[in-house]
């Protein structure tokens, strides 16, 4: 579906039946990086999955306004949009952290939270320097040089021997992507702030994910949103780096479905 939510155009999945789970994608992706999810959670949920603006088929944000908290509301919107009260909410990496600015500004609206891959903590200054070199390179070359600037580091080492058909699915999201989308989110995330002190506030049941090999966000960091979010779960992903919900997809779908369906008679 493509809509014009406030002016500005939104895409977004919508399949199944159920409580409301909605996916939130990472950088440089889109919607597709969970096709694997919505085929398979369909059956127990109602699966939302947006285009984040600027990504797959979303019109980017306008300029200057870019935030975790502008995606976040974006994402409000768009449940308004579909008559969604409240949703269990599935953010990898960045999608993460669009996922804690949601909860900061919409917690009434969250009943559950998976995050993938993601980390609690703000950009360093080195972290910071290299996000201005991907600006630079965005603006310099296009949406596919930054993704293959990422590529390296999205992959397991075990998916790039068994699946080099993932790295052609990367390819394609961040070549969806707009220039003007890739360096909004860039300069975003540059500027999240540290979310660390949102953690012990979680009060919904939360599953951490994180692939074994995943070299962006190791698992230290899932170690530590798990021992930050009360009651939460971690699961490990066996032979997956940074999307584990594309690497090794029924892996994923088992503990993201073992979860909703304790969520369903918690
Ligand atoms: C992502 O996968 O969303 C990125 O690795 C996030 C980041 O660069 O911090």
């Amino acid at each position: 579906m493509i809509a014009n939510l406030d002016g500005r155009s939104l895409a977004w999945d919508d399949t199944g039946m159920g409580p409301a789970l909605v996916f939130l994608h990472g950088f440089p992706h889109d919607r597709t990086l969970w096709s694997a999810q919505l085929a398979a959670l369909a059956r127990q949920a109602r699966c939302v999955a947006p285009d984040l603006a600027g990504f797959g088929e979303s019109a980017p944000l306008p300029p200057g306004t870019a935030s975790m908290d502008a995606y976040a509301d974006d994402v409000a919107r768009l449940l308004d949009h579909l008559a969604i009260d409240r949703a269990t909410v599935c953010g990898l990496s960045m999608g993460g952290y669009v996922a804690f600015a949601f909860l900061r500004r919409h917690a009434d609206r969250v009943e559950g939270l998976v995050l993938s891959d993601t980390r609690a903590g703000a950009d360093d200054d080195a972290g910071r320097a290299r996000r201005r070199e991907l600006v630079a390179l965005a603006r310099r070359e296009g949406a596919a040089a930054v993704t293959e600037a990422m590529l390296p580091g999205m992959l397991g080492k075990s998916t790039r021997a068994r699946a080099p058909q993932a790295e052609e699915r990367l390819r394609a999201m961040g070549a969806a992507a707009s220039v003007d989308g890739l360096v909004a989110a860039l300069q975003a995330m540059m500027a999240r702030p540290d979310s660390t002190p949102t953690l012990p506030a979680v009060r919904v049941p939360t599953l951490v994910v994180v692939g074994d090999e995943d070299a962006l966000t190791p698992p230290k960091q899932a170690e530590m949103l798990r021992d930050g979010i009360a009651g939460s779960r971690l699961e490990v992903i066996a032979g997956a780096g940074h999307v584990p919900c594309l690497e090794r997809p029924a892996a994923f779908n088992l503990v993201l479905g073992e979860f909703m369906a304790r969520l369903a008679t918690a």
